[in-house]
């Protein structure tokens, strides 16, 4: 062993006749490899590479002689030879004197092995020849071997097992042919096996990034404030000129903005009107308030872009929420109150905040909102001594830039600037994140690895 399996390849150019023969030469080779197969483990080894329903040799050669002669019968001298071969060496061993089950037992298994595998009528017609055939079975072959030739003192246990071994066959026969002909075989190949162990899928969780996102949004839910969403690709005018950013206003500087090649317009005379990456997500006031009269209370999740270098602060691409809040009766007091009760949901109740004039084109006044910072409950001093690692002993946060909507934006939309007014604001949500749960380098969000992502689950 093992055997040669390549023999089967190379039959395919012999007419019907000349196959038989190379099957019965190949049939004598067969009785030597039994004869090597000692142990019982050798021997299953053996048959099964006999018999397995996919792999087996002799599976391989019935079909080529199937696909020869259209059909495999006993009659077929070379795979009569095929499967009497190993029968025969094992017929032949011993006297049978001491411990004769041990000889029937390869018997026994090589039947159980091929009546196993035998998987249509055909197939099973050969396992029951093999075993009952008159002329050349292997029933009547233990009688004429063992059965006559026993010693006197070993015959009674010789015929018992001989007795045992043919109801034990026949059982199983008659149970095979039962399963081939309900069309079980086909049926129990085709159905789905629940005792194996199935393929174990991760199953995956949302992003950090959206889990903030959602926790925010959940926030401002919960005081009337609805979520919109926006386009990434802007036009200039959303992204710069309707928030009072006009062309060359120095803070387009700042923005470090994609913008993209276009293909010529159609008529190829003008140009076409220019697009870009969104620089932040106020943009999305502007499309609010063009679709909607006051009262206006959205928040604006999403993705914005400047051309930053990547580094453990900066990315290309980060998220923002806007907020924007426009009504009649909309004071200064509203904004910080609002503003106040976000970042005490979100850091927790003991936070303070606090604002600092800024500027932005679109808001008027401007500010900058931090926080006491919530890591050292705003001593700037950390627990063991030393200063605070988050606010670096400033004692505050920056969060955020927001303000009150500068009149000139209602210009843009038709609001009218003397009856209403509003805040906006606009929070980084990597940022926030990060300070959240202690995370040192922005570049992790946008990696995908799953060590990370399976820390927040
Ligand atoms: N859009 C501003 C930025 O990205 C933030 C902002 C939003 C400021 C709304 C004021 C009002 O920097």
């Amino acid at each position: 062993m093992p055997i040669n399996a390549r023999f089967a390849e190379n039959l395919d150019e012999l007419d019907s006749p000349k196959l038989q023969k190379a099957i019965a030469l190949f049939a004598d080779r067969l009785e030597d490899e039994a004869g090597k197969a000692n142990t019982a483990e050798e021997q299953e080894k053996f048959f099964s590479e006999l018999f397995d329903t996919q792999e087996g040799i002799f599976w391989s050669l019935y079909s080529k002689v199937l696909a020869k002669a259209g059909r495999v019968t006993w009659a077929d001298y070379g795979i009569r030879q095929f499967l009497r071969a190993p029968a025969k060496r094992f017929l032949q061993l011993g006297s049978l004197s001491d411990n004769p089950s041990r000889y029937f037992h390869p018997i026994q298994r090589y039947m159980e092995t091929l009546i196993a595998n035998s998987t249509d009528v055909g197939k099973f017609t050969l396992a029951r020849a093999l075993w009952e055939s008159r002329a050349e079975g292997i029933k009547s072959a233990i009688g004429d071997y063992w059965l006559k030739n026993a010693k006197p003192e070993a015959k009674r246990e010789v015929g018992q097992l001989y007795n045992e071994l043919t109801k034990h066959l026949e059982d199983l026969l008659k149970q095979r042919f039962g399963v081939i002909e309900s069309g079980g075989e086909a049926l129990a190949r085709e159905s789905v096996d629940l005792s194996l162990p199935g393929l174990l899928r991760l199953v995956g969780s949302r992003h950090l990034i959206r889990q903030v996102f959602q926790e925010i949004e959940d926030i401002f839910f919960s005081i009337g404030f609805s979520v919109v969403e926006g386009p990434e690709i802007e036009t200039p005018y959303y992204n710069f000129e309707a928030l009072n950013i006009p062309e060359f206003h120095p803070v387009r500087e700042d923005m470090d903005t994609f913008y993209l090649e276009l293909p010529p317009s159609r008529d190829k005379k003008t140009a076409p009107t220019p697009l870009l990456l969104r620089t932040h997500t106020s943009p999305m006031q502007i499309r609010t308030m063009e679709k909607q009269k006051p009262p206006v209370r959205v928040i604006v999740p999403g993705k914005v872009y400047r051309r930053d270098n990547p580094d453990a602060t900066h990315s290309f691409a980060f998220h923002q929420i806007e907020g924007l809040a426009v009504d009649t009766d909309i004071t200064f007091c509203d904004f910080t109150g609002t503003i106040e009760y976000f970042v005490q949901q979100f850091f927790g109740p003991s936070v303070k905040t606090r604002f600092r004039p800024s500027y932005f084109p679109f808001t008027e006044p401007s500010v900058e909102f931090d926080v006491s910072c919530p890591f050292c409950g705003g001593t700037g001093t950390a627990a063991g001594g030393g200063a605070c690692s988050k606010c670096k002993g400033a004692a505050w946060i920056e969060l955020f830039g927001a303000g009150m909507v500068d009149p000139a934006v209602y210009g843009f939309v038709n609001y009218d600037a003397k009856k209403v007014s509003g805040f906006a604001f606009g929070i980084g949500i990597d940022r926030l994140a990060m300070l959240k749960y202690g995370i040192d380098d922005i570049q992790i969000f946008f990696q995908n690895d799953v060590r990370f992502l399976k820390q927040f689950p």
